[in-house]
């Protein structure tokens, strides 16, 4: 039985106020949500804000992005020991927006990857494809190239402590979601994939879908066997809708 998480990544958003204002909504919400993981991304600026307000509630922390370094001159960077030193205990690796906009490579992401599983925090590992490459057939391809750069190189057994999180890319911040059907033939395969390395890793690791999930949708998505949450974008800063979203992953 996998449990359901439901990751918030608010990516460049918010100030202290608005953190305030919306942090104390999701705990007052979800303090009775035991069945599904409930976890928050904030900017790494604001992650000690967000782990003083989360105090002894039910929701955990994670950062949107960490360095494959542990320390030195890496000006700007943000190592994973300093992540679990405020209280990290997941990072989103390999974001589509870190792959397209920063160029981050597989090899760059699987060097993260380890970083981070070396660190004790647990990696929530992006895939996806771009509308082009979807139209051309390569899907599979194109997420099994980016899921098996990183089983090759960081071993299957990390994936017992790690998540995936699959992300078309033409469905990020577009309003244009996958459909359930879309989302569960990927992520049957993507389970697939892992079970050519191990059943038993592949049997347990989540699996989550994100791309623009919303409070409308996200029944239908997640009621889908092989999808076991969602990592949410937009709709995690209006609180309403991510209160909904976790609860329609119970
Ligand atoms: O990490 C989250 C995804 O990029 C999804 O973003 O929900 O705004 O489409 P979105």
């Amino acid at each position: 039985m996998r449990k359901a998480i439901v990751a918030g990544n608010w990516k460049m958003n918010g100030n202290s106020e608005s953190i305030n204002e919306l942090m104390g909504t999701l705990i007052a919400s979800l303090q009775d949500l035991d069945a599904v993981e409930a976890l928050v991304c904030p900017p790494a600026v604001y992650l000690s804000q967000v782990k003083s307000l989360i105090g002894n509630a039910s929701i955990a922390l994670g950062a949107q992005n960490a360095s494959q370094f542990e320390s030195g001159a890496y000006t700007g960077e943000n190592s994973p020991g300093m992540l679990t030193d405020l209280g990290c205990q997941y990072v989103i690796l390999g974001h589509s927006e870190r792959r397209a906009i920063f160029g981050e490579k597989d090899a760059d992401i699987a060097a993260k990857f380890n970083a981070a599983i070396d660190a004790g925090l647990v990696p929530i590992l992006c895939v996806g494809e771009t509308l082009e490459e979807r139209e051309d057939e390569r899907t599979m391809a194109v997420v099994g190239g980016q899921l098996k750069a990183v089983l090759d190189a960081c071993g299957v057994e990390s994936f017992a402590k790690a998540v995936i999180a699959y992300e078309p890319v033409w469905a990020i911040g577009t309003g244009k979601t996958a459909t359930p059907e879309q989302a569960q033939d990927v992520h049957q395969s993507v389970r697939a994939i892992v079970a050519e390395y191990s059943a038993e890793v592949a049997a347990g690791v989540r699996i989550l879908y994100g791309g623009s999930v919303n409070a409308a949708n996200a029944d239908e998505l997640f009621a889908n066997p092989d999808v076991d949450g969602g990592l949410v974008g937009g709709a995690s800063l209006k609180p309403n809708d991510f209160i909904a979203i976790c609860r329609a992953a119970a």
